[in-house]
């Protein structure tokens, strides 16, 4: 087994990598909580899966709420909180989120403020949760745009089966393997030796560790973790507008390539590690083109209600060499004049 511990001055996480760890999941959770009644969150889809690891005692209760982004919001969080009150869960209870990145994010807010917050321990089961949204603590629901409420909650435990990823649908690989050419460019350039599918265990341990490495500093990204934000500023974008039918992965790799344009424009980043960030990313089956009935100004508009603006300008990432990338900050009309004739 792999274990990587994540020390921050706002709290602990174990990160486990192991593969066959599923089996292993329930009795691991039930000793490091001896008392602790277990709350499983999952989607209807992966309940089937994956139910069948818990309920070993009547007192573990599995809740689902319907697969897809649509589900990450407040009304899953008050039905979810409501059953737990109705089952007698307690402060001293277990939430474990098993799922993808909207799991994590749903489960783990709800453990962060059901009655002030109980533990929390994920098990990501997509390539996107393993090697990014369930680690490092953010947690959150969507109201008009992506993640507008949510917390900083640090799981006890990260446990990860990469063995899950076998029955993953070939969208979701995709999905997370943006993210990790993400890390590769904007932080890690040694995941670059390793980008195929193949290498998952190598590119699960080394985006956890280029994860970890800057988290542990920065948890309530204040500064450094901004960076993992390449592409998102657009991306998260991208992904709302299209109603969630485009992947997280494949907005965000649009969202790689307008902050690419912008940093050319700016004289930050050549021409040539652009192509070849674009020639990765279409590599492994991502697009690199907005969607035709999305443009720019629709898209900096809803930016401008994002998270990420800190008054009037944005902050925006840009990657200035492999795995170098910086902060500028943009105004939303500076944003619109650079990335216009992006198309
Ligand atoms: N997904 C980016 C971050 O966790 O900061």
């Amino acid at each position: 087994m792999n274990k990587v511990i994540l020390k921050s001055p706002h709290g602990t996480s174990e990160i486990k990598i192991e593969r066959g760890l599923m089996g292993k999941v329930n009795d691991m959770i039930h000793k490091a909580y001896p008392n602790a009644r277990l709350v499983v969150i999952t989607d209807t889809n992966l309940a089937k899966i994956y139910s069948n690891y818990f309920k070993t005692n009547s007192d573990e209760l599995v809740l689902t709420v319907p697969s897809g982004e649509e589900s990450k919001n407040l009304n899953s969080i008050t039905t979810l909180a409501g059953k737990m009150v109705e089952a007698g869960i307690h402060r001293s209870d277990v939430v474990v989120g098993i799922g993808g990145g909207m799991i994590t994010d749903l489960a783990g807010f709800l453990a962060s403020i059901y009655m002030r917050g109980i533990s929390y321990v994920a098990v990501p089961t997509s390539l996107l949760g393993m090697v990014d949204a369930a680690i490092g603590g953010k947690t959150g629901v969507n109201l008009i745009a992506k993640n507008i409420l949510g917390t900083f909650n640090l799981a006890d435990y990260v446990l990860i089966d990469p063995n899950l990823l076998k029955t993953m649908p070939e969208r979701e690989i995709k999905s997370g393997m943006g993210e990790v050419i993400k890390y590769a460019y904007a932080l890690e350039p040694k995941i670059l030796d390793d980008l195929d599918p193949l290498n998952v265990d190598a590119i699960i341990e080394k985006s956890v560790n280029t994860k970890i490495r800057i988290v542990a500093s920065d948890l309530k990204e204040s500064n450094k973790r901004k960076l993992f934000n390449y592409g998102h500023t657009f991306g998260h974008a991208i992904e709302a507008k299209s109603g969630y039918a485009l992947s997280h992965g494949a907005a965000i790799s649009i969202g790689m390539n307008i902050s690419n344009h912008i940093a050319q424009k700016l004289d930050k980043q050549s021409t040539q590690l652009s192509q070849q960030i674009k020639d990765t990313l279409e590599k492994h089956g991502l697009p690199t083109e907005l969607p035709a009935n999305q443009s720019i100004k629709d898209l900096i508009d809803l930016i401008a209600q994002d998270k990420k603006s800190s008054g009037k300008k944005i902050d925006f990432v840009i990657v200035t060499k492999i795995g170098k990338s910086e902060i500028i900050k943009l105004s939303a009309e500076e944003l619109i004049d650079i990335a216009k004739d992006f198309k």
